[in-house]
């Protein structure tokens, strides 16, 4: 039986290579999904997601994350949560909810705790510094706030042929108090039926919401389509027309995989992921937008990985 994960953007790596790991041992798609965003979450060096997440406006990290079981349907988010620990998690928790199955805010931070996880500053002293330079370089220089939003989206498929997807981030930097993005949308950030196939998407969620990206990908799949023809077919067609009836169409990227392991990526930016499929060990590749409107994936190059682990490790003055 085939088995496979497959998750946005170089951090996810590590992640995607535990969670090969498990499935290889005949480990769950809900575990592999779980075990992937928590590695993701609990990095600090990563900026968009969890612990060491860029916080709000206001300085406050509020974060958005959601799972999703492939065989029944049942969908656990949260949005606005803060100062818990892994917020994927907690969204696997809430799947298992007949009602108030999505929770905000507060709400979304009162359930985990009764609920027993942990809490945690997420909030680093790294994180503080960068969130105080921009505020101040927005004063001075009268900039647009809004910067990064790089969620880690991950599908899997275990050797039962289940299939699950999860979703976690810390939102656009700089948010407005209160904004929730793609990440705990279904149909937007992420979408996933074990007969079918799952997809995940990163980017802007304004502009992700307005297309429902990832529950189109797996409708196009659903149609016959391989995971590659359906992003392409889905994410540059929508491109298109966001940038004709909209006017413009922000960054976006996703990753699709289907119950035989076969995967596709599509983005109308440079963009890294990472997939383990097959009995092959997780691999990062780098991902572009081609002419023909078909996604040019390569493998990475360790030129690229020294220059993004030199980039996120970089001190902050
Ligand atoms: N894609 C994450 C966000 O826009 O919040």
């Amino acid at each position: 039986m085939s088995w496979g994960t497959i998750a946005t953007w170089r951090m996810a790596d590590d992640g995607v290579h535990k969670a090969a790991a498990l499935l290889a041992n005949r480990g769950t798609a809900g575990d592999a999904v779980e075990t992937a965003i928590k590695a993701v979450e609990d990095y600090p060096y990563y900026k968009s997601v969890g612990y060491g997440g860029l916080p709000n406006a206001h300085g406050i990290l509020e974060m958005d994350a959601a799972f999703m079981d492939g065989d029944s349907f049942k969908i656990g988010a949260v949005a606005g949560i803060v100062d818990v620990k892994n917020p994927i998690s907690v969204a696997r928790k809430l799947s298992d909810e007949k009602f108030n199955s999505f929770r905000v805010g507060q709400g979304a931070t009162e359930y985990a705790m009764l609920a027993g996880f942990e809490r945690c500053n997420m909030l680093t002293p790294r994180a503080k510094k960068i969130w105080e330079q921009r505020v101040e370089e927005i004063s001075k220089h009268n900039l647009d706030p809004y910067d990064g939003h790089d969620t880690v989206g991950v599908v899997s498929l275990d050797q039962f042929g289940k299939m699950c997807a999860g979703t976690s981030s810390s939102g656009l930097f700089m948010k407005q108090a209160g904004r929730v993005g793609d990440s705990p949308l279904s149909g937007s950030g992420f979408y996933v039926d074990s007969e079918v196939g799952g997809a995940v998407a990163t980017g802007l969620g304004e502009d992700l919401m307005k297309g429902c990206l990832s529950y189109e990908i797996v409708r196009k799949m659903s149609e016959g389509l391989a995971p590659q023809q359906a992003c392409d077919e889905a994410v540059y067609r929508f491109h298109h027309k966001l940038k004709k009836r909209y006017g413009k169409a922000g960054a976006f990227s996703l990753v699709a995989m289907n119950p035989k392991g076969e995967w596709g990526v599509a983005t109308n930016v440079e963009f890294t992921f990472s997939v383990a499929a097959n009995g092959e060990d997780s691999q990062i590749f780098i991902a572009n937008m081609g002419a023909d409107e078909q996604t040019i994936i390569e493998p990475i190059s360790q030129e690229w990985l020294d220059a993004y682990e030199k980039r996120i490790k970089a001190p902050i003055d």
